[in-house]
């Protein structure tokens, strides 16, 4: 029997993060992944849906190009089937190019299903059955899209992300059920390539996790891009037609389309055949892990969407290196401070991004802020570029005078975040730091300096 100083159990984010993690700690690892390496993220999520998004931004830019002094002949149409060959062949190059990196470091992929069968021992169960010894275990299964029972999959008019990111045609319209994360993107991208779409969200606001101003700046944008959006709107029940379905809502309205997205959030995905013989102690179907990610096994750790803690890639990323670090003898713990510094970043027309504290949790918390405010109108490049939708927020401590929190929405905010993240808990000056202009960021800048009153280019309000 084959025997390895730690076993990963998923080939996601998470997980083969742990692994290269534990081998640059010099541990022979092993990795057990029964579909593709990548996981959702790399397969059916992150991805794919970024590389779609990126031909229906150009696609909105090219048709513009006018306002930017181009003449561009001809018409400018998506040509679906090649959108999503190339999203396709994008996905598969970086597929084949970590399944080399994996390799390159000595990890050892094993293609199967990985079950626990005792503490030490884990089986996998694909084209033959294989079984080996783990002195470390880390679970990394992550999650699968949530059904509505009132609304259940028929994977052709009824449809989760997955094949969102694969339909064979634009449909002519699209219920979206749910304003989160992803019914957002999926939003945008399908309002760009001509789809007629209506967003259901139950919540008073779209992207309910964050600030009541970005929900209403996004509904307002998405409005000018034909997408309706009805929140405070639940979904009861559908009935199917013979092109597509009517979805019914609580107020009694009903809303027709060809297709109809789910979108109302993830759950775990842990076999219990995988675990069960750890008798793990958990939350429901979530493995439950103390600070150090152990779970109640000992030398068994869980990381990423299976402990139902961010639903993120970088959540994972940041949870990978906890579990690693404590699996190779090392010490590191994932605090709430921790989370609360892992970034939100979506993708929509325009983006959307934040790290740290918002005002709702401020206000939760008791923590008296002043926030600066800084618009992209304002902003030089941000005009040279066409793209001045949006505005930044950052939140400032009145205790302390540091940052706690920053909001951003704009064209690329999610690009903006790491500056962000150097801002949280500083007490540098920032009138003594020296932004490289013209760039985008400026407006990062503008608004922290809004928040001590001293800002350049913005009024004090
Ligand atoms: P989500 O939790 O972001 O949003 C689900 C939405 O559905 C909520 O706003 C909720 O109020 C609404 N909802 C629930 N039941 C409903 C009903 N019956 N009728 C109408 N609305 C209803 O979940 P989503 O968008 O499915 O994303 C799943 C996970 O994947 C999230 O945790 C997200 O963070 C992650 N993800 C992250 C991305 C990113 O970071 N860019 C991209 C895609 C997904």
């Amino acid at each position: 029997m084959s025997q390895y100083g730690v076993v990963v159990v998923g080939g996601g984010p998470g997980g083969y993060a742990a692994t290269i993690r534990c081998a640059q700690k010099g541990a022979k690892v092993a990795l057990i992944e029964k579909n593709r390496i990548g996981g959702t993220c790399l397969n059916v999520g992150c991805i794919p849906s970024k590389t779609l998004l990126a031909s229906a931004q150009l696609l909105l830019q090219a048709r513009d190009a006018a306002r930017m002094g181009l003449e561009l002949d001809g018409t400018i149409n998506p040509n679906w089937p090649k959108m999503v060959a190339r999203k396709e062949a994008v996905v598969n190059s970086f597929v084949k190019g970590l399944t080399g990196l994996v390799k390159k470091n000595g990890i050892t992929i094993f293609e199967g299903k990985g079950i626990v069968t005792a503490p030490g021992r884990v089986t996998v169960s694909g084209n033959e059955t294989v079984e080996i010894e783990a002195g470390k275990i880390i679970i990394a299964t992550g999650s699968g899209p949530i059904g509505l029972p009132q609304v259940p999959f028929d994977n052709q008019i009824i449809i989760s992300s997955t094949e969102a990111l694969s339909l064979p045609a634009i449909p002519k319209s699209m219920v979206i059920i749910g304003g989160g994360v992803i019914g957002c993107e999926m939003a945008s991208l399908y309002a760009a390539v001509g789809t007629d779409v209506t967003i259901l969200e139950a919540a008073p606001q779209l992207l309910p996790i964050e600030d009541e101003w970005v929900g209403k700046l996004l509904e307002r944008e998405f409005k000018k891009s034909g997408i309706t959006s009805r929140t405070n709107c639940k979904v009861t029940g559908v009935k199917m037609q013979p092109d597509g379905a009517t979805v019914l809502t609580e107020d009694g309205s009903a809303v027709e389309a060809e297709k109809v997205l789910v979108a109302v959030g993830r759950k775990v995905v842990c076999d219990p055949e995988t675990v069960q013989a750890l008798k793990l102690k958990m939350n429901g179907p979530i493995i439950s892990v103390n600070e150090k990610l152990q779970t109640s096994a000992e030398n068994v750790y869980a990381i990423g969407d299976v402990i139902g803690t961010t639903y993120l890639a970088h959540g994972a990323f940041a949870e990978a290196e906890v579990a690693a670090a404590n699996a190779t003898g090392g010490e590191k713990t994932m605090t709430q401070r921790d989370y609360n510094l892992i970034p939100h970043a979506i993708y929509s027309f325009p983006e959307v991004a934040s790290i740290g504290l918002n005002e709702r949790q401020c206000a939760e918390q008791g923590i008296e802020t002043v926030i600066g405010k800084a618009p992209f109108r304002t902003n030089g490049r941000s005009v040279s570029h066409n793209e001045i939708v949006g505005e930044v927020r950052v939140l400032c401590n009145k205790a302390d005078n540091r940052i706690v929190g920053v909001t951003i929405v704009g064209a690329v905010a999610t690009e903006m975040l790491s500056a962000a993240r150097a801002l949280i808990g500083s007490t540098e000056k920032i009138e003594d730091i020296c932004f490289a202009h013209p760039t985008v960021s400026e407006v990062l800048k503008d608004a922290w300096e809004d928040a001590y009153g001293i800002s350049l280019h913005v009024l004090p309000h």
